[in-house]
């Protein structure tokens, strides 16, 4: 039962979620995060520090953002071959507070999925 990050992350970004994570299974791309579902131990303690409440348990997931386990499964993969495990609390996107109340959907991720660029 891996725990899913879902649409209100986009554009938002806050990382409280990878400041608590005991196994650093979050991934980043350049607007978004997910978690490696191999990886998650099932601890729950990203979900209450998450300032958008973004993260669910996958059996316990609105049925709007249902395919969003999909997505974490997917890009997890996608960013963690090319080296975009974060480990630590970033300050989140320039726009997060602006972000956190418009409408969204999972068009607006934006992906690295080439070479690393930093
Ligand atoms: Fe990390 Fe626990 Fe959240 Fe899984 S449930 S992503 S192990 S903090
Ligand atoms: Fe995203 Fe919430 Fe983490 S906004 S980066 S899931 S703290």
């Amino acid at each position: 039962m891996p725990y899913v990050v879902t649409e209100p992350c986009i554009n938002c970004k806050h990382t409280d979620c990878v400041e608590v994570c005991p196994v650093d299974c979050f991934y980043q791309g350049p607007n978004f995060l997910v978690i490696h579902p191999d990886e998650c131990i099932d601890c729950n303690a990203c979900v209450p520090v998450c300032p958008v409440e973004a993260i669910y348990a996958d059996d316990e997931l609105p049925e709007k953002w249902a395919h969003y386990a999909q997505w974490n499964t997917y890009l997890a993969e996608q960013w963690s071959q090319i080296g975009y495990n974060l480990t630590e609390k970033l300050d989140p996107l320039p726009d997060a507070e602006e972000w956190k109340s418009k409408e969204k959907s999972e068009q607006d991720i934006m992906t690295w999925d080439s070479e690393k660029t930093e």
